[in-house]
């Protein structure tokens, strides 16, 4: 037996811990970059009660909004020159998978004076950079726990990762508290995304005894709570289940990585401009058709840990029936037969596709994409 389990932040777990934060700052560093999105974090008062836990342990919060989704190298760079200005020394993500990204490029390209796209798709960043903080305000990527962030060069028409050790949090706080506001269409999204890793970090080639625990319990987690905090999102003891899932799936796929369904999302993902876990849902019943051949016992264990049966089939039947409910398509309808050639060839360069346990050839993309057409 031989596997890798990367090192991770220290994980801060539980409802109201995110009054946590000033007591974790003020152990690394003086003056706090905030990094966060369009408004809702402002708007629900988690901004106001981070700054106050700031200030209570005396470290100064500067606060920079409006990070969109898919963010790109030009946002990085925009915090990287108000993290100089300000003169910053830690930077906090408080808000979904883009915001906790671009804090995390924002810490872990502060000992490099190069580009962002320099290191999208490109060399490990050099260490070291400065801590980061991640507070998620969703159950989705598990970005607080990885050691990198996915970012677009729309100059490159890539949307890939900035990847290495300077990118992982010093501290990941997990409260679900932050996730109970957080309307149905991304609490879908985000939680179809967190799904899709820990499946795909389950039955990944780089899976291992300890993270196959993580993916199981993710999977457990995310089976019992996902339709109940879509349907209902004050249900708390759901939201909790979710925020506990999709950090176990992060802690999993760290050191597991993915699969074809994450190798195939980015590249439809930066053409089409869907949300990223609805892409990842859509491609997943095709990718587990595919790896069924050398990955049948593995989705059956996934299924009995989800409650969902014991085979392939009864994974996909509950799939189905998961997607009928919330109104996921079967389909991209976006899909051009024209861009087969770039989603073919990002696929297959990507890292996840070479973790996917079966090999991925150019036909097999394809087909899958005419699949899905
Ligand atoms: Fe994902």
């Amino acid at each position: 037996m031989e596997f890798t389990v990367v090192r991770m932040p220290k994980i801060i777990f539980g409802p109201g811990t995110r009054m946590k934060v000033g007591e974790e700052a003020a152990a690394r560093g003086r003056k706090a970059l905030v990094v966060c999105g369009r408004g809702s974090v402002r708007r629900e008062g988690y901004l106001e009660q981070v700054r106050s836990s700031l200030a209570e342990s005396g470290v100064e919060g500067v606060v920079m909004e409006g990070v969109e989704p898919e963010p790109t190298v030009e946002m990085v760079e925009r915090g990287r020159a108000k993290l100089q200005r300000s003169g910053c020394d830690i930077v906090i993500g408080l808000g979904g998978g883009s915001v906790m990204d671009v804090a995390k490029a924002i810490g872990g390209l502060a000992g490099t004076r190069e580009s962002a796209a320099a290191f999208v798709a490109g060399p490990e960043p050099p260490r070291p950079g400065l801590p980061v903080i991640c507070l998620p305000t969703t159950s989705g990527t598990g970005a607080e726990v990885t050691r990198n962030a996915v970012i677009t060069d729309p100059a490159r028409r890539v949307k890939a990762s900035i990847r290495g050790d300077s990118l992982m949090p010093a501290v990941a706080i997990v409260d679900p508290e932050l996730t109970l506001s957080l309307p149905p269409e991304p609490t879908a999204a985000s939680g179809l995304d967190a799904f899709v890793q820990a499946l795909e970090a389950f039955v990944s080639r780089g899976a291992s005894i300890i993270t196959d625990d993580w993916s199981l319990r993710a999977l457990a987690a995310i089976a019992g709570s996902l339709r109940r905090a879509w349907r209902n999102g004050g249900d708390r003891q759901a939201r909790e289940q979710m925020s506990l899932g999709s950090l176990l799936a992060g802690m999993a796929l760290g050191s597991a990585r993915l699969g074809l369904v994450h190798g195939m999302a980015h590249p439809l993902g930066v053409l089409y401009h869907v949300p990223h876990g609805l892409v990842c849902a859509v491609l997943l019943p095709e990718v587990v058709r595919f790896n069924a051949a050398v990955a049948a016992d593995k989705y059956g264990a996934a299924a009995r840990a989800m409650g969902a049966g014991r085979t392939v089939d009864d994974l996909l039947d509950w799939i189905a029936e998961l997607y009928g409910e919330m109104g996921v398509p079967s389909r991209f309808e976006q899909l051009k037969e024209d861009d087969f050639e770039i989603i073919v060839n990002q696929t297959l360069a990507s890292g996840s596709t070479r973790a996917n346990p079966r090999p991925v050839t150019e036909s097999d993309v394809t087909e899958i994409l005419r699949r899905l057409m």
